[in-house]
């Protein structure tokens, strides 16, 4: 149980209160997904959180922490919402090129930007069934979550899920733990950063983003919620939400961040040649991402969690209000 000091209106309007927070976190993975969603939760009206639990429990779900990583887990009922995690664009990030085009690489709305839009439009159309609005907002808490992955705002090499890395040794055989790159991202460096920064407490964790955001990231709030005036930028056909709403933007930041440190805080460039060769990946040569690169990265991962947990609380606000 942790008590947090400001809510949604203490980010635009610097007012400070009180906000209890439930305990949280189930255990990016399940227990990135929650700490998204328990960040939103601090900065969201309690009259806007009664809306969104109204409409969840259509489905009989019962918090925000609770439904974030529900989308990952329905990929086989729904295979057509297997397309919308990511943006399919095939950028080189190892190169310092991180790009998408809005338009080309978000075909027939196949992308993660797109998603967020369509789930916002499903939950304010007001022919749809109550089942159909609380699957629309479950949609929406996560996929805003996986848009400040970075690995899911490119596909090279599926988002680094081809990209084989070590992290660290298997507690079991004492051998170097093999996995990839995405997945390091996903789960192994924000686990890392639970286990050796706030002893396991993934609650400790979130504390900390919250109280980071109302302290040395505090300047940067306004800017976070800042949209764009480009059309493509913003949530289109649903004008109240253009002013802090702009996923397109949200994801060329994220995917930005494959340049900026996701490929560049470790040289990764031997195993991606034998990759892109088809070559056998020998596992002599993988780079270990548990320690100089936890280290380079942990900061950046906290940051992406925050940025997505105001964003949330900001689309929310404005998708229920
Ligand atoms: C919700 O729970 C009630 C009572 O257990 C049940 O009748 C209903 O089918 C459930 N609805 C869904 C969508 O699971
Ligand atoms: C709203 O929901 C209804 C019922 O599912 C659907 O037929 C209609 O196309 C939706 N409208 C929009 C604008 O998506
Ligand atoms: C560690 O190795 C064991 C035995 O091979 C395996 O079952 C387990 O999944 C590995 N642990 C991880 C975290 O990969
Ligand atoms: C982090 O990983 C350890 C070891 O696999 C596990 O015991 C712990 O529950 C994980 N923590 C979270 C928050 O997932
Ligand atoms: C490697 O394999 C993939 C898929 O099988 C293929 O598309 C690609 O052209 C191959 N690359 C090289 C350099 O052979
Ligand atoms: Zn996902």
């Amino acid at each position: 149980m942790a008590k947090i000091a400001l809510n949604w209106s203490a980010v635009l309007l610097a007012v400070c209160v009180l906000v209890q927070l439930a305990g949280s976190a189930l255990a990016w993975s399940a227990f990135g997904h929650s700490a998204v969603a328990s960040v939103a939760r601090v900065y969201l009206r309690p009259s806007t959180l009664e809306k969104v639990l109204t409409t969840l429990k259509a489905t009989n779900d019962t918090s925000l922490e609770s439904v974030a990583p529900w989308a990952d887990t329905i990929r086989d009922k729904y295979p057509d919402t297997m397309g919308l995690h990511f943006i399919p664009n095939i950028d080189a990030p190892h190169q310092g090129k991180c790009f998408f085009d809005v338009v080309k690489d978000c075909v027939n709305d196949k992308c993660v930007y797109a998603a967020i839009n369509n789930e916002i439009k499903a939950i304010r159309n007001t022919t749809a069934s109550a089942t159909a609005k609380s699957e629309a907002t479950k949609f929406l808490i996560h996929f805003v979550g996986d848009l400040h992955q970075p690995l899911h705002a490119t596909s090279f090499l599926k988002g680094g899920n081809t990209l084989p890395i070590t992290f660290g040794l298997n507690a079991t055989t004492g051998a170097p733990l093999k996995t990839n790159l995405h997945s390091s991202w996903d789960f192994h460096l924000p686990n890392k950063t639970v286990t050796k920064l706030h002893g396991g407490s993934t609650d400790k964790w979130i504390d900390s983003i919250v109280h980071r955001i109302g302290t040395e990231w505090r300047q940067q709030v306004p800017a976070w919620l800042k949209c764009p005036t480009e059309a493509d930028q913003c949530v289109r056909g649903v004008e109240s939400l253009k002013k802090h709403v702009c996923p397109v933007t949200w994801a060329r930041e994220s995917d930005a961040i494959n340049c900026e440190h996701v490929f560049k805080d470790a040289d990764f460039s031997k195993t991606i040649d034998e990759v892109q060769r088809n070559v056998t990946v020998t596992d002599a040569g993988l780079v270990d991402v548990s320690d100089k690169y936890w280290e380079a990265v942990h900061d950046v991962i906290d940051l992406q969690i925050a940025r997505a947990g105001v964003r949330l609380a900001a689309t929310l606000e404005a998708t229920f209000n």
